[in-house]
């Protein structure tokens, strides 16, 4: 793999899609070939597998069923996306990746982790982000944006104790690997959000160049 593998994590409302384009344009404009997704989704496939983890239905999902289908999802989208473009040598953006299985499947619904860690391993082989930033935001904060934002997803609507393990285990994996994860002030205004970002930048190209 020559490419860089960045993603981009946090709650509902943070701000990672309002984002991407911005850091997107960003790199290139230093000339580097950027490959911009999401996940769940990312492919045809992958994007009919994130309509049936986001659609709210009467049957409830079951938490196995649902971590079985966001590592499908991933599997396809790896396979067919993220790891040819960074055998290409492009830098690979992602809105959203294991990070968020560890904190929505895993904190919110209450998966083990163990159980996480082996389909991350059976999907992903050694495959992690080069480096992940966490858009952190007090929970509140998150909802409110996403709630202005129109209709509530199946997991927007999920209560206060679902999102403060949702916060709560990006923050853990963040301080346990502080090379992988930045953490970014998600809560200032846009304009102070993209400082931070900005500031951001350099550490980038460094990994992807060195
Ligand atoms: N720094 C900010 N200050 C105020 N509002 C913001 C800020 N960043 C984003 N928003 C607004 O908050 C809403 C949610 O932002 P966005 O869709 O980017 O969040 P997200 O992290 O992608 O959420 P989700 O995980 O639900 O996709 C949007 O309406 C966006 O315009
Ligand atoms: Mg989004």
């Amino acid at each position: 793999m020559t490419g860089l593998f960045i993603t981009l994590e946090g709650p509902e409302g943070a701000g990672k899609s309002t984002n991407r384009e911005y850091l997107a344009a960003k790199l290139r404009a230093e000339g580097i070939e950027v490959l911009l997704t999401r996940e769940p989704g990312g492919t045809p496939l992958a994007e009919r597998i994130r309509e049936l983890l986001l659609a709210p239905s009467d049957e409830s999902m079951h938490a196995d069923t649902e971590l079985l289908l966001v590592f499908a999802a991933r599997a396809q989208h790896l396979a067919q996306v993220i790891r040819p473009a960074l055998a290409r040598g492009e830098i690979v953006l992602c809105d959203r990746f294991t990070d968020a299985t560890y904190a929505y499947q895993g904190g919110g619904r209450g998966l083990s982790h163990q159980r996480i860690a082996a389909l991350e391993n059976f999907v992903q082989g050694e495959l992690r982000p080069d480096l992940t930033l966490i858009f952190d935001l007090p929970v509140e904060v998150g909802l409110a944006r996403a709630t202005a934002r129109g209709r509530l997803d199946r997991f927007e609507q999920e209560g206060r104790t679902f999102f403060d393990a949702v916060r709560s285990t990006y923050l853990k994996r963040a301080s346990a690997e502080p090379d992988r994860y930045r953490l970014v002030d998600a809560a200032l205004s846009l304009p102070q959000v993209q400082q931070s970002l900005d500031a951001l930048i350099p550490e980038m190209l460094e990994r992807y160049r060195g």
